[in-house]
């Protein structure tokens, strides 16, 4: 068997019952055969400053070393007033400095997102989609992972109950696999 896709996850949110670091961890259960999942938490990641760009933060430098080892990315946020949290945002700028040293270029990359609310986060999805094109990310496009009326899908561990929406996981999984074997091939 060749190396196994190695993918690291982050969540948008910092929140201890989080769903959308269930949703994640939901990820972890369903990984398909040769693919490793690592969930890196955001917290602690300061905010942006471009005086610090020369000499970033330690728990930055390790997310973007742990991003470059990474074959494909999996984000999973919760939408805020309309778009992506500012946590996940800061965390992206950080990544993608200094200029000339972009960590996602070229990565694959899927999104989830879950919310309380009827539309699941699908606006936040279509806006981090829009910072993936500066980026120059490639995201898988099927199935769009949108977890609406989260409570109602989660039992009181935290575990991610909804059955049509672990098939989801699994597939968006298998399509981001699937996806990063086909640009490496390049
Ligand atoms: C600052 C803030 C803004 C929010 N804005 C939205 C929103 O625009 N759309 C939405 O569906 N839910 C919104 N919510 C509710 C979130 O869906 C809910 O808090 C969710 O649990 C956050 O995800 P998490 O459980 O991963 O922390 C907002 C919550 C906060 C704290």
């Amino acid at each position: 068997m060749n190396n196994p896709i190695s993918i690291l996850g982050f969540a948008g949110s910092l929140r201890k019952d989080s769903y959308n670091k269930a949703l994640l961890r939901a990820a972890l259960e369903l990984l398909p055969k040769g693919s490793r999942l690592e969930i890196f938490d955001l917290e602690g990641i300061p905010p942006f400053n471009q005086d610090l760009e020369a000499n970033m933060p330690p728990i930055v430098k390790e997310f973007k070393a742990k991003i470059r080892a990474a074959d494909a990315i999996l984000i999973a946020t919760p939408e805020y007033n309309y778009s992506i949290p500012g946590v996940l945002k800061n965390a992206i700028d950080w990544a993608s400095r200094p200029h000339g040293d972009n960590v996602f270029e070229g990565k694959p990359v899927a999104v989830m997102s879950a919310s309380i609310g009827m539309l699941g986060g699908a606006r936040a999805q279509y806006h981090l989609r829009q910072s993936f094109v500066y980026l120059n990310m490639y995201p898988v496009n099927r199935p769009e992972v949108i977890v609406t009326f989260a409570p109602q899908k989660f039992d009181e561990k935290g575990k991610f109950t909804d059955e049509i929406g672990r098939k989801l996981i699994r597939e968006l999984l298998e399509n981001l696999i699937k996806w990063t074997l086909k640009l490496k091939k390049d």
